[in-house]
């Protein structure tokens, strides 16, 4: 299937029908089944996914952009948006062809409107909206963090609402009450930069390739426990942010004091650098999760973003909840960082709540959760 045929399958099939039905109907069969396409490219991934609200997850592609920015040290917001153009109506293509269903099957579009890179937004969002307005389908513009917040609803044994949730990625750490969809309050976040943020500088501090997490993650392995210790900023007073700036320079420090005269440092001692700062990003951000399950007396905690996918994290989490009665939750591995499933699924809920855009093509790179509706 090639570019023509998919701009020409949006001009001649006709419209699918929207999900909701008459009043009269009881609820449980109001609901119609319907196929979503989620489209996500807030950042430097490409992600596409077909999410079907009776039969669960269909297909999901992910293209990464990390070789493309990788030699920069960071994403290069220009060519980032440039790659979006280039992958994104291939992989709907594929994510189509490997749900092994019609175009026409496709009730509703869904895209990521924020927030993000401005210009990666606006692919994601042009796509989206015009297939959807070609399609004669609801189209909607998703938070990219109620995504990340959804993504462990996609595993076999999904959380019951409420919940505490734990954001965790490269541009966001916030921990967030959560009565149902769109029925968030903001407990806390990080006053400056995301814990994803200061695992990339530190992996760049070290000499590791971008993006650093996964990269401290491993070498911390290797690492001795206690040989370096750092802060765990902010947990001596109350409240529910984060800070991670000081803990990044703490780390800076370390590395200064311990580097021999050519500024180099063993392979040991990198490793347990990595080791002592995962442990401070981990223990501060399992403090927090404590208080907050404390504050607000629930019993089920959900790790989302990036960062959850710390196998540190999780591990120490798990003790964490033990001590209040409660349990976690998190996605797969490839559902933690930026995909297109979170994105169908969120958008899939919203829609079958008859919530849809209008005809604008949305990309808002700020935009905070709690200003969502509810459903
Ligand atoms: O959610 P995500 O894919 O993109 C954003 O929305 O930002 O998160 C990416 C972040 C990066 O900072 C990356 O280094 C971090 O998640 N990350 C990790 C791990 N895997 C990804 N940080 C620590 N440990 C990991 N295993
Ligand atoms: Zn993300």
């Amino acid at each position: 299937m090639g570019y023509a045929s998919i701009f020409g399958m949006i001009a001649t099939f006709p419209a699918t029908p929207i999900a909701i039905e008459s009043d009269s109907e009881s609820k449980s069969e109001r609901v119609k089944p319907l196929i979503v396409l989620g489209i996500e490219t807030s950042c430097d991934e490409t992600g596409v996914a077909l999410y079907d609200s009776e039969h669960g997850l269909l297909a999901d592609c992910l293209y990464s952009q990390i070789e493309l920015h990788a030699q920069y040290g960071g994403v290069i917001p220009e060519l980032a948006s440039r790659d979006h153009i280039r992958k994104t109506l291939p992989l709907i293509m594929e994510v189509i062809s490997a749900a092994g269903i019609e175009q026409s099957d496709i009730g509703g579009v869904a895209y990521t409107a924020g927030p993000g890179l401005v210009g990666a937004l606006l692919v994601g969002a042009s796509i989206g909206r015009s297939l959807g307005m070609g399609w004669d389908v609801p189209t909607i513009g998703v938070h990219h963090m109620e995504g990340h917040l959804l993504a462990p609803m996609l595993e076999g044994e999904p959380p019951a609402f409420p919940f505490v949730a734990l954001l965790v990625s490269g541009g966001h750490t916030q921990l967030v009450e959560v009565k149902g969809i769109g029925r968030y309050v903001l407990l806390g976040e990080s006053l400056d930069d995301a814990a994803g943020e200061a695992f990339d500088k530190v992996g760049k501090m070290l000499g590791l390739p971008y993006p650093g997490g996964p990269h401290v993650a491993k070498l911390a392995v290797e690492g001795e426990s206690g040989k370096f210790i750092f802060p765990r900023p902010m947990t001596n007073r109350p409240g529910l942010d984060f800070s991670f700036s000081g803990l990044k320079t703490a780390v800076r420090t370390a590395i200064a004091k311990a580097s021999d005269a050519n500024g180099d440092l063993t392979e040991l001692q990198r490793a347990d650098i990595a080791r002592g700062f995962e442990e401070a990003v981990v223990a501060t951000l399992a403090i927090k999760c404590g208080r907050a399950l404390q504050h607000t007396g629930m019993h089920t905690l959900i790790i989302a973003g990036g960062v959850s996918a710390n196998l540190q994290l999780r591990e120490v989490l798990e003790k964490t909840v033990a001590k209040f009665d409660a349990k976690l939750f998190y996605a797969k591995h490839r559902f933690c960082t930026d995909n297109g499933a979170m994105i169908a699924y969120a958008g899939c809920q919203r829609l079958l709540a008859g919530q849809k855009d209008d005809l604008e093509i949305r990309a808002q790179p700020r935009w905070s959760l709690e200003s969502l509706p509810a459903l």
